[in-house]
């Protein structure tokens, strides 16, 4: 599986020059008035404050720990001290022009072993980061999940046991209960297939745990809790807004043998349709892969059902498109990418592909499924090696990005693909998981040692570009 999940921790670079300067063919208005603008953000990358006023550790305290595992040794202890920085951090959103602003939560700062006790100082710092968004007229966006699990709920087996369903809920529900008078929009699971595919498959990311035994059970318990988070939203808080976010890359055949047809097939199971379908009453894609098919072993009577959830949206989180081919190295999957680096098309500092033309596709493929009521694409954006020139980043790559990704999302929309708002993914360069500090995606640059901000061009040319 390795290899399979090798874009999630490789590649990036740039584009069109002439465009960074202004010369685009668009412009705000040709989204609609109702379109939403925002940027997004997770807890465990700017957070820092790791034991700070009771927050529980998370597994990826632990997993930084160990050698080897994040480039350089770094780790999220302090990261962009957001915790200590959220007021001037939100003020930044404004300055950016972004009415929307997207966040999760610290299960372990709520609950610091992950059930049991509310730690009160957790539910008042996201209180005060709300109000604080509110004050500004920022309409806030919560995430239940983005990956920081409680380590006390690991060291019982985490996302494997079942058991899992019973603490989602109860966490979700203290989340509804404190936030949802103030708090409408909300994504319930942001990209599952992480989750199981690095995290507890191939081993890359938190906790770290390698068996291809853990992937069906851990992909079924976090379907089953985007669908129960969804339900508890919906009974706790009016008018909420609720959606999951998955990872969604557009994926070619490397050529028409029918070989690499079905790898393209199968990976297009896991990486598009594992989560979606499900939601959609549709089952898991195992007509495309029968690997899947033996979930079933880890379904009880009536999940079928429970796993179906009627979303308002479906957040789509898209950075890049892939071309993959079948592999006989790759037991089970039996496919590996073919690197966007051999392929000779402009690339990130991630070597991830610059391709608008997959957003518009992977756009088009969601749209085509009958269930789906919206679409917010729930992240997209670049990273690149960022220079400090004077007080200023001159990222006229990571602007070009951006342009290419939102032209597309435009022609997508004038075609009918029902996509109401966009949001970039993210304000400020922070903790890039296992890529530590080594790669910055912000629309500002942070300098971690003295917590400086510099607004880069990129978020300079947001700004004029949202300007009423
Ligand atoms: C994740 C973010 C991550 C970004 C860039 C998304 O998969 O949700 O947490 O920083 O991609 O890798």
């Amino acid at each position: 599986m390795e290899g399979f999940f090798l874009q999630y921790v490789t590649n990036f670079p740039a584009f069109n020059v002439e465009s960074v300067t202004g010369d685009i063919h668009f412009s705000k208005e040709d989204f609609g008035d109702d379109f939403s603008w925002g940027v997004a953000t997770a807890a465990y990358q700017i957070e820092g404050a790791v034991d700070k006023d009771g927050r529980g550790p998370c597994v990826w305290d632990k997993f930084a720990r160990l050698k080897g595992k994040i480039k350089n040794g770094d780790n999220a202890s302090i990261s962009c001290d957001f915790y200590h920085h959220y007021e001037s951090d939100i003020e930044l959103v404004r300055t950016l022009g972004f009415k929307e602003f997207r966040f999760s939560i610290s299960w372990s700062r709520i609950l610091s072993q992950g059930f049991g006790e509310v730690n009160e100082a957790g539910i008042a710092f996201y209180n005060k980061l709300i109000d604080k968004c509110l004050s500004l007229d920022i309409v806030p966006w919560i995430t239940l999940y983005h990956w920081d699990l409680p380590q006390g709920l690991e060291d019982l087996g985490g996302w494997k046991n079942r058991k899992i369903l019973e603490w989602f809920e109860s966490y979700a529900t203290i989340c509804a209960k404190a936030f949802g008078d103030r708090v409408k929009k909300w994504i319930i699971l942001n990209e599952p297939m992480a989750v199981a595919g690095l995290g507890y498959t191939t081993g890359l990311h938190a906790p770290g745990r390698k068996s291809i035994g853990n992937f069906l059970p851990v992909v079924h318990h976090l379907a089953m809790c985007q669908a129960i988070g969804g339900e508890v939203i919906r009974r706790n808080v009016a008018d909420a807004y609720i959606g999951t976010a998955i990872s969604c890359s557009y994926v070619h055949a490397a050529s028409a043998d029918l070989k690499d047809v079905r790898a393209a097939k199968r990976a297009d199971a896991l990486m598009n349709r594992l989560f979606v379908e499900p939601a959609l009453g549709l089952g898991y894609p195992a007509d495309a892969f029968s690997f899947l098919g033996n979930i079933k072993k880890y379904m009880h009577a009536g999940d079928a059902e429970r796993l179906r959830f009627d979303f308002d949206f479906i957040g789509i989180q898209n950075y890049f498109s892939v071309v993959v081919k079948h592999s006989y190295l790759a037991p089970v999957v039996w496919l590996k990418e073919v690197p966007a680096k051999l392929r000779n098309v402009p690339i990130t500092a991630m070597g991830w592909e610059v391709s608008g033309d997959g957003m518009y596709d992977i756009l088009k493929q969601f749209d085509a499924y009958e269930g789906i009521r919206e679409i917010i694409v729930s992240e997209n954006g670049a990273a690149y090696q960022d220079n400090v020139e004077g007080n200023a980043v001159h990222d006229f790559e990571r602007t070009s990005f951006y342009q290419e990704y939102l032209n597309a999302i435009l022609k997508a929309k004038n075609e009918g693909v029902n996509v109401k708002g966009y949001l970039a993914w993210t304000l400020m360069d922070n903790f890039e998981w296992a890529e530590g500090y080594a790669a910055r995606f912000g629309l500002v640059y942070v300098d971690f040692q003295s917590q400086k901000r510099i607004i880069k061009d990129s978020g300079k040319w947001f700004s004029s570009f949202l300007k009423d």
